[in-house]
């Protein structure tokens, strides 16, 4: 590779499962299909400086915000050793990473899709730079199939505004090893979608997702939970289509708290819930009873809840979140996010 040095550049959003992946098999591939809206606000910056160096091994600074961060420099270790086969450069440079958050580090939002997503990203910009001029498609799939390998969910985040990853018979293209733009009609109503995300909990995760994962390899409920992700799936087809939020909400609350019930019910279990989330949960029902509001909930592995809502409620919903739903939240801390159409080369 005759290129001395140079830095590439890339903003990745964060995404949130509608539908959810929980338990992977061999190197991160999913055990059911999955889908996302990609975000908007919540982002991850990554500047990849790369300088030619004739020494063995990897050799690769992180900072995040302007401050060197060796706490992440394993998981990067071990992310180059997984993706070496790919870029087979890797050994050749030494690397200087900068990432900057858009959200708070310690907001308890797990910034791995985001940063995992921007350095595959800036990693394709740099093998392109070196050889090869990838077609527009193939290079998403490639930084997709490269975010997979940094954090599962990563690979959804490099494009917008609902990703597919996961083989399903009825989904064209999707596939297990990279993240897909869902193929069929979006109903307008989904373009501009609402994610506004309550921090109940700021803490670290209490269970990593890896753990988490693994407890479903024997987990007693695991096939029935792979049928059920791909059959919701399957039923969000025509609700994308038309509109339907009603059958949105039902579809999209179940999956959250089938997600949360898995691990309840595996061996070690955990309830990663905190009482103000079964409080906003509730309140949101009790909300969407009292008046017309069309206001649901995800959740990810942990205590903050995600309320997602249409564009055309912002004022009214953004008012009951203030009012009624941020007292739940350490701090009164919220974030507000939307949909989102992937990363951009910065
Ligand atoms: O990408 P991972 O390995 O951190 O797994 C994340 C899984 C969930 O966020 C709980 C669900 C999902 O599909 O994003």
């Amino acid at each position: 590779h005759s290129l001395h040095s140079g830095t590439v550049s890339w903003q990745s959003p964060s995404n949130i499962a509608l539908i959810k992946y929980w338990g992977k098999y061999g190197q991160q591939l999913p055990m059911n299909p999955s889908v996302s809206f990609t975000l908007n606000n919540c982002h991850t910056r990554t500047s990849l400086s790369f300088e030619r160096k004739n020494t063995e091994g990897f050799e690769f600074e992180v900072y995040l915000d302007g401050k060197r961060e060796e706490g992440f420099e394993p998981k990067i270790q071990k992310f180059f050793e997984r993706v070496e086969v790919y870029l087979p450069f890797l050994a050749d440079y030494k690397f200087k990473i900068e990432t900057f958050n858009s959200f708070p580090h310690s907001s308890g939002i797990a910034s791995s899709a985001s940063g995992m997503s921007a350095l595959a990203l800036c990693l394709v910009s740099m093998e392109e730079q070196l050889a090869l001029d990838y077609m527009d498609d193939y290079f998403f799939e490639k930084a997709s199939f490269l975010a997979r390998l940094g954090s599962g969910s990563a690979c959804r985040s490099i494009q917008g505004p609902l990703i597919v990853w996961g083989e399903h018979p009825e989904i064209d293209g999707s596939s297990n090893l990279f993240g897909t733009k869902y193929p069929f009609e979006i109903h307008p109503i989904f373009t501009n979608f609402q994610d506004t995300i309550l921090l109940v909990d700021k803490s670290e995760k209490q269970v990593s997702s890896s753990l988490g994962h693994n407890l479903m390899l024997d987990h007693p409920f695991a096939e029935q939970r792979f049928r059920q992700a791909k059959d919701n799936l399957l039923k969000l087809i025509p609700v994308f289509k038309s509109g339907d939020l009603s059958e949105f909400i039902k579809i999209v609350e179940s999956e959250a708290l089938s997600l949360h019930a898995m691990m309840m019910t595996s061996i070690p279990y955990f309830i990663l819930m905190k009482p103000n989330t079964l409080e906003i949960i509730n309140r949101i029902w009790k909300f969407r009873e009292e008046t017309a509001s069309n206001v649901c909930f995800t959740l990810d592995a942990g205590a903050n809840v995600h309320v997602l809502y249409p564009q055309s409620e912002k004022d009214f919903v953004q008012n009951f979140i203030k009012d009624e739903l941020s007292q739940f939240c350490k701090n009164g801390e919220f974030i507000l996010d939307e949909v989102g159409f992937g990363a951009k080369k910065i």
